[in-house]
């Protein structure tokens, strides 16, 4: 699935569903757990994660990239470090991830995908042997590159595996895709939108790490009754 706007048309709720934002807000998520936060609640609008600040707590926001003032992290992975979110629980709000996950709520399982966690996600879905939708955060509802290719990485994995095959022409337009530019990841990244935005505001130092593979074994899942996600290794 390419966009949030075709979300509906491939909403299965017997699937797992793996949100995907590769810059930033999936890879900031792995890497907050990877750094021992102990949950993120994702909140969609700035004023929620406002009214969660005043009262106290821990609080990620971005808008059009950059940081809001008044929060205590803005969307750069390397801001949640261990010192700072060890045994904490996080509201974290961004332009286009965490409004994905409130959209895919209705699945069986909702798990947070990027490029450092691609391996432990690909675990997870074998593991519960279920039809995998990838939920691309895109830009604005709009289709992106980095989100599609990791799908397309995720479909190659899945499939290489004997247990799955690409169910539709979109699974096998990603597949395509990635297959394509693995080998040249941060060229082929370099013309796209999200680059431009992000070189911009001085913020693409993390665009290495975001298309670095598997440094992060954690699979973030959203708990269905309390909304919040937290470490699943089942
Ligand atoms: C988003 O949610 O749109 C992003 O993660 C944007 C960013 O901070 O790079």
């Amino acid at each position: 699935c390419f966009s949030p706007v075709l979300y509906p048309v491939y909403h299965d709720p017997e699937a797992i569903v793996v949100v995907v934002d590769v810059f930033r807000a999936t890879t900031t998520m792995a890497a907050a757990f990877q750094n021992g936060v102990s949950s993120i609640r994702p909140v969609a609008s700035v004023e929620e994660a406002m009214e969660y600040k005043r009262k106290g707590w821990l609080v990620g926001a971005e808008r059009n990239v950059k940081r809001c003032d008044f929060a205590d992290f803005g969307n750069s992975p390397f801001d949640y470090t261990p010192e700072k979110v060890t045994g904490r629980d996080v509201i974290f709000t961004t332009t286009n991830g965490t409004k994905a996950i409130t959209i895919a709520k209705s699945a069986y399982h909702v798990i947070t995908g990027a490029f450092i966690n691609l391996q432990a996600v690909a675990d997870f879905c074998r593991k519960h042997g279920r039809d995998v939708v990838v939920l691309c955060s895109g830009w604005q509802d709009k289709v992106n590159i980095e989100d599609t290719l990791f799908g397309g990485a995720l479909v190659d994995v899945l499939v290489s595996t004997g247990e799955y095959e690409p169910a539709t022409d979109a699974a096998i337009i990603a597949r395509d895709m990635w297959r394509n530019n693995r080998n040249n990841l941060l060229t082929y990244i370099d013309p796209t939108d999200h680059m431009a935005r992000l070189k911009a505001n001085h913020l693409a130092d993390s665009v290495p790490y975001c298309l670095t593979l598997n440094s992060a074994a954690v699979v973030p899942e959203l708990t269905i009754e309390e909304g919040i996600l937290v470490l699943r290794t089942r």
